[in-house]
């Protein structure tokens, strides 16, 4: 029997990524901004984090945190998860030593991103752990989901860093046509009510990154903080002019950088082969999704998920209230009364 066929059912799986969380929340990876501190603090507030390998100098480096989150995993009473993000596109010369400390610290889940995640499914599935792939669009979605991934994650239009074309609700349409596993999505969610809004569209968890840059513990420059809390929809940019891929970029960063961000030079092939000018791309050229305009001060990453339980369950009390659910409640349940009066 392979690894594959060895899998939870679909359902069963939905339910245990959910399981031991305080909230339906995902902390996403941020390239250089993600720090060992995000990922501790996200795990004592009972939300799985994402850790890109890459933010790690170097292999040995990354096993070094693993390490210290492993531990500290082992040590919650609470299970929640962590995640590692890894690149599995060709040109990433680490993926092979990346992956061995994965499996050396048995990482529960594995995000992939930028490639065909085939190349670590079996590997990750030989230690218990759980494999979804970033996707963008329902094309990559069904590739992922045939190369035995256990859960999606689907990046949708107004995501910080590498976007999506499409609306999420248009894509979790699309998705959940041919994929019945766990669904994450990410793209322009900044509250509760967005977090809920993804359970509403038959998906499991939200993937939140631009809402957590301006965090205490985030690895990113005081700078690019204060420029997230000071920025809104206007000053966010989306161009392919960097690595090949639409992203969206702060635009004063770029001015910053002496970029004229009305004269970038669009780029028609994806390139992830100019390692320097990829972490140029990031170190200097900050990035912020269409959500940025909701972040108005710098928190610590417990505050920010409190904030968002607090406004989930105020949505949830008023989904209660609301005149619709009492309607539709009424309706089902004279269905019910007349269907039993007739048998
Ligand atoms: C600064 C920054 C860096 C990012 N780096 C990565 C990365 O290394 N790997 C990855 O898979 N996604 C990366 N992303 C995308 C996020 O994981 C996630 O898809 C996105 O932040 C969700 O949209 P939101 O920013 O509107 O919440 C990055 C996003 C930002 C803002």
């Amino acid at each position: 029997m392979t690894a594959s066929l060895a899998r939870p059912p679909p359902s069963r799986l939905r339910e245990e990524v959910a399981q031991g969380l305080a909230l339906p929340l995902v902390l996403a990876p941020m390239f250089l901004v993600t720090s060992v501190e995000m990922m501790l603090a996200s795990m004592a507030s009972g939300a799985v984090a994402a850790m890109p390998t890459l933010n790690a100098r170097s292999p040995d480096i990354w096993d070094e945190w693993a390490g210290r989150l492993a531990a500290e995993h082992a040590t919650l009473g609470r299970r929640v998860p962590w995640a590692a993000n890894l690149v599995v596109h060709g040109s990433n010369p680490r993926l092979a030593a990346d992956l061995a400390v994965c499996v050396r610290h048995r990482v529960p889940w594995v995000i992939t991103a930028l490639g065909n995640p085939r190349a670590v499914v079996e590997t990750v599935h030989g230690y218990g752990g759980l494999v979804f792939a970033d996707v963008n669009t329902p094309q990559l979605a069904r590739k992922a989901a045939g190369a035995g991934v256990d859960g999606l994650v689907l990046i949708c239009a107004g995501a910080g860093g590498h976007t999506g074309p499409m609306t999420p609700t248009a894509f979790v349409a699309a998705v959940r046509e041919f994929f019945d596993g766990p669904l994450i999505v990410g793209g322009g969610l900044v509250d509760g009510n967005g977090i809920r809004a993804v359970q509403a569209m038959g998906a499991d968890l939200a993937y939140l990154g631009t809402r957590f840059i301006a965090t205490r513990e985030s690895a990113a420059v005081d700078a690019y903080k204060r420029m997230v809390v000071d920025s809104d929809f206007t000053d966010i940019i989306c161009t392919n002019a960097f690595t090949g891929a639409w992203a969206n970029k702060l635009r004063p960063s770029l001015v910053a950088a002496g970029l004229d961000p009305d004269k970038l030079v669009a780029r028609d092939r994806f390139d992830l082969n100019r390692p320097e000018e990829e972490v140029k791309a990031w170190k200097d050229l900050w990035s912020a999704g269409h959500g940025v305009g909701s972040v108005h001060e710098i928190e610590t990453v417990a505050e920010v998920v409190e904030t968002l339980g607090r406004e989930y369950v105020q949505c949830l009390a008023r989904l209660d209230q609301d005149p619709w659910a009492a309607r539709w409640r009424a309706a089902a349940i004279a269905a019910q009364a007349e269907q039993a009066s007739n048998t």
